[in-house]
């Protein structure tokens, strides 16, 4: 079966984190596309040789979670080469047998124009910035500067020519400012499930 789900929207809105719950609940694969840039602009060098040359060591690298490297592949992310390098692999993945979660800024509008489930998950710059900051702890970098960082970062990710983020005409919209965890993890099973009931009623017909 193949079955994709396209999980869109800016960085800390709970993405990650409700990929991983379909994922497990579903028995989906799932891709963190983030990942493919943020070690892109961590090998640093000629960005569209990184791209094109990726290997799962360099997704492997310990220091990718970081804000810096948040901020690396933001930069990267608007070559259009560096984007064209990583589209194949995002194709293939996504239609792999079993189903497939992948999460990012370009799923639904260009990797994946066609998956069954396109879901953006949104949250107030504010709300997105306390997440940012709560994870990284003590001594890490200041709320007013986290939240600095997400502006600049949606600003780049929202205005850059080439796959700008946003939300997929066909997009079911959840912004979880106001949700909890489970609440928004629900809320994204929930649609899941439904295309998956239609889909299945469509063979039996
Ligand atoms: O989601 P994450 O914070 O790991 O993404 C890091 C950066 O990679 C984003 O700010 C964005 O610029 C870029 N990105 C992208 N397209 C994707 C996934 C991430 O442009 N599908």
């Amino acid at each position: 079966m193949q079955f994709t789900v396209a999980i869109d929207g800016p960085a800390a809105a709970g993405k990650g984190t409700i990929s991983r719950a379909l994922a497990r609940e579903f028995g989906f694969a799932h891709l963190d596309t983030g990942l493919l840039y943020r070690a892109v602009g961590a090998k640093g060098g000629n960005a569209v040789l990184a791209a094109q040359g990726l290997t799962p060591d360099d997704l492997a690298r310990s220091d990718l979670r970081s804000l810096e490297a948040g901020e690396a592949a933001s930069q990267v992310a608007a070559i259009p080469e560096v984007r064209a390098a990583l589209t194949a692999f995002q194709r293939e993945f996504a239609r792999r047998d079993g189903g497939a979660v992948l999460d990012g800024r370009d799923i639904g509008t260009v990797i994946c124009p066609l998956a069954e489930v396109k879901l953006f998950v949104t949250a107030s710059a504010e709300t997105r910035a306390r997440r940012r900051w709560l994870e990284a702890g003590e001594g890490a970098a200041s709320y007013e500067d986290v939240l600095r960082q997400v502006r600049e970062r949606d600003a780049r990710d929202m205005g850059r020519a080439d796959a700008p983020l946003c939300p997929a005409e066909d997009a079911v919209i959840l912004d979880t400012t106001e949700m909890s965890i489970p609440q928004a993890v629900d809320a994204a099973k929930a649609s899941v499930a439904a295309k998956l009931a239609e889909l299945q009623g469509q063979k039996h017909q």
